[in-house]
């Protein structure tokens, strides 16, 4: 019998995923759930063939060069991988995963909580009446945002894009997107296109960012393309907290430019903006996009499978290089 790979897992994740690790690698476990120093990290790899990391982890150049030539895969628990140096793994011949489609869903769903949250004023009403504030239905309390038959202006319009697009279909939305490149007619849905991000911004009642972190998307939604928007619109993000100019964002909702935003991913989480607390009309929650047991569970088998692949010698099927 071979002897069984190592793989330095750097978060605790759900027990059916540890089993089967346990079971079928030499898993270095963290049951504590602390997160790795970027030098702790490398330190921690000495030995290891494989990493099984997470979007918390800094993979960044620096741990890249230092981790041991042992390392031969690297496995994110996670769709997103603006945490991971790819150019530094492709140069030195590590692979890399992620897991696509498991938490497509889930994440589109949380993105309609984000909507519905910050349009009918969700986190100030759960706040009335968990502090006894509540002194009965009126007629002009916490008036919100009609969101049914309203535009919604998709950033991204990936797997995730496309499912929140199908969601809010169902509430008579109309959907413009942008993205890289126009969909087929089969995906877009009668979704309006825009190549120029600019002018879907105009036209949005309610802007929902779904694109990744990159170089070209980091700050796109800065103080400028803010003025662009309707007076009154509402921002909400469920992809990276880069993609926002925290500061013009937090300006334009207190000045009422924006009537409210709805954030489940914040810039250096979880170190959020400390003024975001501060305002009414921010309804804030946790990265919790994926946060359901069959998607984390699907994201750390999707990991698995990816590892078994990659030391059976076959590509495996989520390789990024
Ligand atoms: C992802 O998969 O990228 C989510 O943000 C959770 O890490």
């Amino acid at each position: 019998m071979p002897s069984k790979k190592t793989v330095l897992v750097t978060r605790r994740l759900t027990p059916s995923v540890e089993a089967r690790l346990a079971r079928d690698y030499d898993a270095r476990l963290n049951p504590a759930d602390e997160i790795y120093a970027p030098d702790k990290l490398a330190a921690a790899a000495q030995g290891a063939d494989a990493l099984l990391v997470a979007a918390t982890d800094n993979v960044g150049p620096a741990v890249i060069a230092k981790l041991p030539d042992s390392v031969r895969a690297i496995a994110t628990f996670s769709v997103g991988y603006n945490h991971i140096d790819i150019e530094g793994c492709k140069k030195r011949g590590i692979c890399v995963t992620y897991t696509p489609d498991v938490l497509t869903d889930a994440t589109a769903d949380l993105t309609m909580l984000l909507i519905l949250g910050a349009a009918r004023r969700a986190g100030e009403g759960e706040r009335m009446v968990r502090n006894g504030e509540w002194a009965g239905w009126a007629p002009t309390q916490l008036l919100g945002t009609h969101v049914t038959g309203k535009t919604l202006g998709i950033l991204g319009m990936g797997r995730i894009g496309r499912a929140v697009a199908d969601r809010a279909r169902g509430f008579a939305m109309r959907i413009h997107y942008s993205n890289r490149k126009r969909l087929p007619a089969d995906q877009e849905k009668g979704a309006v296109f825009h190549a120029d991000p600019e002018a879907m911004l105009k036209q949005a009642d309610i802007l929902s960012i779904n694109c990744p972190a990159t170089p070209e998307t980091t700050r796109f939604l800065d103080a400028r393309r803010i003025g662009l928007m309707k007076d009154g619109a509402i921002v909400v993000n469920s992809a990276r907290g880069a993609v926002v100019d925290d500061h013009a964002l937090i300006a334009a909702l207190r000045a009422g430019k924006l009537a409210s935003a709805g954030l489940d991913v914040f810039d250096r989480e979880p170190d959020l903006e400390p003024a975001y607390r501060g305002l009414a009309n921010t309804f804030l929650l946790p990265h919790l996009g994926s946060a359901t047991i069959e998607t984390r569970d699907g994201m750390g088998n999707k990991c698995v499978d990816n590892l078994d692949a990659f030391f059976a010698g076959r590509t495996p099927p989520d390789r990024l290089v």
